[in-house]
């Protein structure tokens, strides 16, 4: 007997593939990543046009929704999607029926409502980007949850470095402080090894996890690591995220004193980064900070062009869309 069908196959309704997000750079691979920093570069070649609007992602709709503060994150998506003329709308916390006790599920399900094309999120649980990528229908971009991942902060450090050394590939990268609460330290951590750098971790032993040397790095507790790496990259101290009464350093005077990056502590040449917000006197000297051979402001510059590539590669289908140079008009 011939099997019964209830829905004939040519009849069923075609299956949506499924969302492409930027949630985790374990979730990528070193294609994609090098696909994003080339749009980027393509995209910060139409940047130095008098007129910087590009109709790319007109029609668009895109929706910040920060649930921790934020400068840097927060302004370049806004600028970035703003850039590609898509429609933005921008959600904080303070302000928001959160301070009514809506769930972070239902203020996404309410803005899905809205059809949003992509969520960009920023919350201090790990995990909340998943959550609004499975109760909407948008793509989704992790803009930093909690201790967990901050994929952006990633690609844009790449790019810096790329742009910088002409290649992450080799390159020895040193990365100091309070790793134990740094969700840049775990993003950064991962890419730079997909793109073949040698990373090492430099931080009071409480600050540094038990194991970490599992991610295919160096953990050491001497500042001195320091003068071997080409690039020294500055975590921020999270006191935010630590526990109250917890004692991970004695205070930030014997911190600064003991791990901060002082002229001192670099030589000549050695590159310097920092994600900021920075705490000036405490993980970085203000003459460090300063220096010519700071990349803090070219962090900042590459944020905007990575996350406008980001933006354009999950709203295009990346590789498979019109390729970037037609699309935004660079030969
Ligand atoms: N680096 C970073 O995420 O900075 P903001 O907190 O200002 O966005």
């Amino acid at each position: 007997m011939p099997d019964i069908k209830l829905v004939r196959d040519d009849l069923r309704p075609p299956e949506e593939p499924p969302k492409r997000h930027f949630i985790s750079i374990q979730d990528v691979t070193r294609e994609d990543v090098e696909r994003l920093l080339a749009t980027a570069r393509t995209l910060e070649r139409a940047m130095d046009r008098e007129v910087k609007k590009l109709p790319t992602l007109k029609g668009r709709l895109v929706i910040n929704v920060f649930y921790e503060s934020s400068t840097r994150t927060s302004s370049s998506f806004e600028l970035a999607a703003k850039r590609l003329s898509a429609d933005t709308m921008s959600i904080k916390a303070a302000g928001s029926s959160v301070e009514k006790g809506e769930s972070l599920k239902d203020t996404a399900i309410t803005l899905g409502a809205y059809d949003p094309d992509l969520i960009v999120i920023r919350h201090p649980q790990i995990g909340a980007p998943a959550l609004v990528a499975r109760v909407t229908s948008a793509h989704v971009v992790n803009a930093g949850d909690g201790k967990h991942q901050h994929p952006t902060q990633a690609l844009l450090d790449l790019y810096t470095i790329n742009e910088e050394f002409g290649r992450v590939e080799g390159l020895h990268v040193a990365i100091v402080g309070d790793v134990l609460h740094s969700r840049v330290a775990r993003s950064n951590i991962q890419a730079l090894k997909l793109l073949g750098a040698h990373v090492t971790l430099v931080g009071p032993p409480a600050l540094i996890p038990r194991g970490i040397e599992a991610m295919g790095v160096e953990a050491t507790t001497d500042i001195g690591a320091i003068a071997g790496a080409d690039l020294v990259y500055v975590l921020r101290m999270q006191q935010e995220r630590m526990a109250e009464g917890a004692n991970y350093v004695p205070s930030l005077r014997e911190y600064a004193a003991r791990w901060g990056v002082t002229p001192e502590r670099i030589r000549p040449g050695q590159k310097i980064m920092h994600p900021g917000p920075m705490n000036r006197g405490v993980e970085i000297d203000p003459r460090v900070a300063d220096h010519v051979d700071a990349l803090i402001e070219t962090q900042v510059r590459a944020g905007l062009v990575t996350r406008m590539a980001v933006l354009y590669d999950l709203l295009t289908n990346g590789p498979v869309g019109v390729p970037v140079e037609a699309a935004v008009g660079v030969a």
